[in-house]
């Protein structure tokens, strides 16, 4: 039986899955690699860090940046994605969600945040849903990150339930591939095609609720 509920953000919860693609654009821009919606895409879902090697590998320049050039240059794209956490207002809460977060706790879902962003906190409190998610793993604490399943294990074990009794809801590859590899139900938010591995589908966020996820399950 589901018993709960673990959750990226960026992308699922908020659109600041555009925000980050648009700050590592710029960064993209500035070293001189190609961008693509491919780059784009797998971005999702992936560390600061990690997705910075991604970029410059994109662009074969890996070695030609040491490694407080990399820290510098994945501050400053902190920097720029933070200028526009901080327009951020619960107007920027994704269409259906604030209802299906309601929905889920009305019937006693437990909740969990299992968004690889040291950066989470903030933006739901931009939001003005930090009250929604009191258990939010901490990415700090992570040795791997998605397609690892240990951070939505980590989201499971914060409501103290076992994986299986939980249903992680997210809008990447790398996070549909955790969820599943860490043995809980897995939604995915967007595109069927990208997100084919996920046990249930949804075209966008307003068609997350109850009796759909039920429907899908059965
Ligand atoms: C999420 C986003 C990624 C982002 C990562 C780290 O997983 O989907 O695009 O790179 O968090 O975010 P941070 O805010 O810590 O740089
Ligand atoms: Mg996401």
């Amino acid at each position: 039986d589901i018993k709960g509920f673990v959750f990226d953000l960026d992308g699922v919860i908020t659109d600041t899955s555009v925000f980050h693609s648009q700050a590592w654009h710029q960064v993209a821009d500035k070293v001189g690699a190609p961008w693509s919606k491919k780059l784009e895409d797998g971005l999702k879902g992936i560390s600061r860090m990690d997705s910075l090697e991604m970029i410059l590998k994109a662009g074969n320049l890996s070695d030609k940046y040491t490694d407080d050039q990399k820290v510098a240059l994945a501050t400053e794209k902190n920097t720029n994605y933070l200028k526009l956490v901080d327009q951020m207002t619960p107007d920027n809460i994704l269409p259906g969600i604030k209802a299906f977060l309601d929905e889920i706790k009305d019937h006693g879902y437990l909740l969990s945040l299992a968004s690889a962003s040291k950066n989470a906190p903030k933006v739901l409190e931009k939001l003005q849903l930090t009250d929604y998610f009191p258990k939010i793993v901490d990415p700090k604490t992570l040795s791997k990150g998605k397609p690892d399943p240990e951070i939505y294990l980590k989201g499971a074990e914060l409501i103290k339930l076992k994986p299986e009794q939980c249903i992680g809801v997210e809008d990447a590859a790398a996070g549909v591939a955790s969820i599943n590899a860490a043995g809980e139900t897995s939604i995915g938010i967007g595109d069927k095609q990208t997100l084919k591995d996920a046990d249930i589908n949804f075209e966008n966020t307003s068609e997350m609720t109850l009796a759909n996820i039920q429907k899908q399950m059965a």
